[in-house]
């Protein structure tokens, strides 16, 4: 079931999913960059949430396991900032679903994208355009996307 984030108690929650797939992406990162992140998100509060809509996705007993964090910005665009489903329920379908979900609600937006380079492939299959590359606010390198809706 997909629903809406809104409470404090949410919020943690997301933080944690967050920095547990962060923690997995030993593939693109290095250790110290893994790391880094991981500190700077720590000392962020989950109050980092707040300034976007958050999507999520729950299991059957109510469990989040996975979210999308996105905000309309100035003129036609908008911006997803963070998607991040738990290592565990990975390709089942819940990122796209979740993706989908957000687009459905932006009907002619330009939605841009600041995306961990592990996922650029993610979303040029579903019909993202890579733009280039920028570093994060954390410090490290990303893909930038955007999509045409
Ligand atoms: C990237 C991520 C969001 C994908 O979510 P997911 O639920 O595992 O993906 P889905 O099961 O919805 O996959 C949808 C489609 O994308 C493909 N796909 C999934 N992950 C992919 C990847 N990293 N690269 C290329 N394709 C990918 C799937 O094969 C599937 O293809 P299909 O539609 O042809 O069947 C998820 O793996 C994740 O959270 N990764 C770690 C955190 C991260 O990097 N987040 C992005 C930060 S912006």
């Amino acid at each position: 079931m997909i629903r809406i984030a809104e409470s404090a108690r949410d919020y943690t929650t997301l933080l944690a999913i967050q920095i547990e797939c962060i923690e997995g992406l030993t593939d693109t990162y290095t250790p110290d960059e893994i790391q880094h992140w991981v500190d700077y998100l720590k000392n962020e509060t989950a109050d980092r949430y707040s300034e976007y809509n958050n999507t999520v996705y729950v299991d059957d007993s109510g469990k989040i396991e996975g979210f999308i964090s996105w905000k309309t910005t100035e003129g036609s665009s908008a911006s997803i900032e963070s998607l991040y489903i738990r290592n565990s329920y990975g390709g089942r379908g819940i990122g796209k679903l979740l993706l989908q979900n957000v687009e459905a609600d932006l009907p002619g937006k330009t939605i841009h994208v600041r995306s961990t380079l592990n996922a650029q492939s993610f979303y040029e299959r579903n019909g993202y355009i890579y733009t280039g590359k920028s570093i994060s606010r954390a410090g490290f390198m990303i893909s930038l996307l955007k999509k045409k809706l």
